[in-house]
């Protein structure tokens, strides 16, 4: 944790931003997995974190503007609890810890929130993503699930998502531990890598790696020969010669703050001439994308600049053709590239995905519904403190090139002809993280190999 002075600090930086009411924030319960006792890895709310710090379940935190109080609703442990918890400090002991001086029996939480909006008042919540909190707060609030979301606080939301967005020098220093552990565990699989291994056999050695190091994995491991499936989760292939492996994998410290990286390598000690070619082609789209990272700067600029240079290197090799800006106007890149460049980072590898992207990455502007730009998740401009990663990559999705094909879909600027023998290439990404700092950027963590001679010199 960090000290009490942080927490303390969050919440009062939070008190200047909404004037009245009561700002409600859930934390996480345990999620069964197929009977009571058995549950899913517990992770606690992010932002429920972000304030509150304590990290296990039946926690609610409440500010009150009106009242200027700051209280904890939970229970302590029953001595039945402690025969299969053991000993743990009590709820006071805890909220010292975090500079909360009330606590109350979660039971009170539904009588605290009726008694103020009967006296008029607002309760501001966060739009929920659990079906637990959804239901506490149909039975709290009389608010049913399907609208639930839609009466959540858009003030609240701009407020925390302001605060989160900008991360203290404390917060980098953890991403950054976050960001090392990752390293560690690409570089285990880069190495591990060779015909006839399981790709099974990677995602255990590097989720070996996040776990050792005392933490968790920050999303489900992506592992796969298929890197053209941009969430490819299926871990049953078996490596073979000729193969490239795209690896998408980060740590989560026991703070909970992530780390996300991608890497692409042969199964081979060395990458193919054609291999080699499309490397090349992402690897300057993501130094030309980083050249851009500067406070001030759109980040949707930045993912123009690394998707021009994808269009210039695939028109290079013929894959595709005329004018660079009208086929970027057109997303005609999106058939090889249909995601965006990178995502803000924190406590979430997707950062404050559950607060919603146009806020948290469009600072409360429309995005775009073309195809490919419209999966772009930060597009705001840049300031001192975001933590983004940068991410672009090529990708030959057979069913997208041959449904582009059958219908004409930017057919003035793809040669489809010469696409086809791409069509069982895979995919290729590589990914690093990144802090915006007062005149530009910072990559976060130790060098991970990236170019196609530190890839191949890991390989041998
Ligand atoms: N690392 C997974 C993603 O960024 O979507
Ligand atoms: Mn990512």
């Amino acid at each position: 944790m960090f000290t009490k002075e942080t927490y303390i600090n969050r919440r009062s930086e939070l008190k200047k931003s909404l004037k009245s009411g009561i700002l409600l924030f859930l934390g996480n319960e345990e999620s069964p997995m197929n009977y009571a006792d058995n549950t899913f890895h517990f992770r606690q709310d992010s932002t429920f974190l972000y304030f509150f710090g304590m990290d296990f379940a039946g926690l609610a935190g409440v500010i009150d503007l009106d009242e200027d109080k700051e209280i904890l609703f939970g229970n302590d442990l029953t001595v039945e609890d402690i025969v299969w918890m053991g000993t743990q400090p009590t709820l006071m002991q805890r909220c010292e810890r975090y500079g909360i001086s009330q606590t109350r029996p979660y039971s009170q939480l539904a009588g605290y929130l009726i008694s103020a909006i009967n006296k008029g008042r607002v309760v501001h919540y966060l739009p929920p993503y659990r079906p637990e909190n959804k239901i506490k707060l149909m039975d709290m609030l009389g608010v049913s699930p399907a609208i639930v979301q839609s009466k959540s606080s858009t003030e609240l939301v701009r407020a925390v998502v302001d605060l989160r967005n900008h991360k203290s020098t404390e917060e980098i220093s953890e991403i950054e531990r976050a960001v090392n552990i990752s390293v560690d565990m690409h570089v285990m699989a880069m190495k591990m890598a060779k015909p006839h291994i399981k790709e099974s056999e990677l995602a255990a050695a590097v989720t070996q790696v996040a776990l050792a190091a005392g933490g968790q994995l920050s999303f489900p491991v992506i592992m796969t020969i298929n890197g053209q499936t941009l969430h490819n989760h299926y871990h049953g292939n078996t490596l073979k010669s000729g193969d490239m492996v795209l690896c998408d994998c980060g740590a989560e410290t026991g703070m909970h703050y992530a780390g996300d990286l991608s890497s692409t390598f042969p199964v081979d000690p060395h990458f193919t001439s054609r291999q080699k070619e499309i490397y090349q082609i992402v690897l300057s789209a993501h130094e030309a994308a980083k050249t851009r990272l500067a406070p001030g700067v759109p980040f949707r600029e930045v993912h123009f600049a690394a998707c021009r240079t994808l269009i210039n290197g695939l028109k290079e090799i013929s894959l595709m053709k005329g004018d660079t800006e009208e086929a970027l106007a057109m997303g005609a890149h999106a058939m090889f590239f249909p995601c965006g460049t990178g995502h803000m980072m924190g406590l979430d590898v997707h950062d404050m995905e559950d607060l919603g992207e146009v806020y948290v990455g469009y600072n409360g502007q429309p995005k775009s519904t073309q195809f490919g730009l419209k999966s772009l998740r930060l597009a705001r401009p840049m300031e001192e403190g975001f933590v983004a990663t940068i991410e672009p990559g090529l990708y030959f999705i057979p069913e997208l090139i041959a449904s582009w094909k059958k219908d004409n879909i930017n057919s003035s600027f793809i040669n489809f002809s010469k696409v086809e023998a791409y069509s069982t290439f895979s995919g290729i990404r590589n990914e690093e993280d990144v802090v915006i700092t007062h005149d530009g950027y910072r990559v976060l963590g130790k060098k991970k190999p990236m170019t196609i001679e530190e890839v191949e010199d890991l390989r041998r």
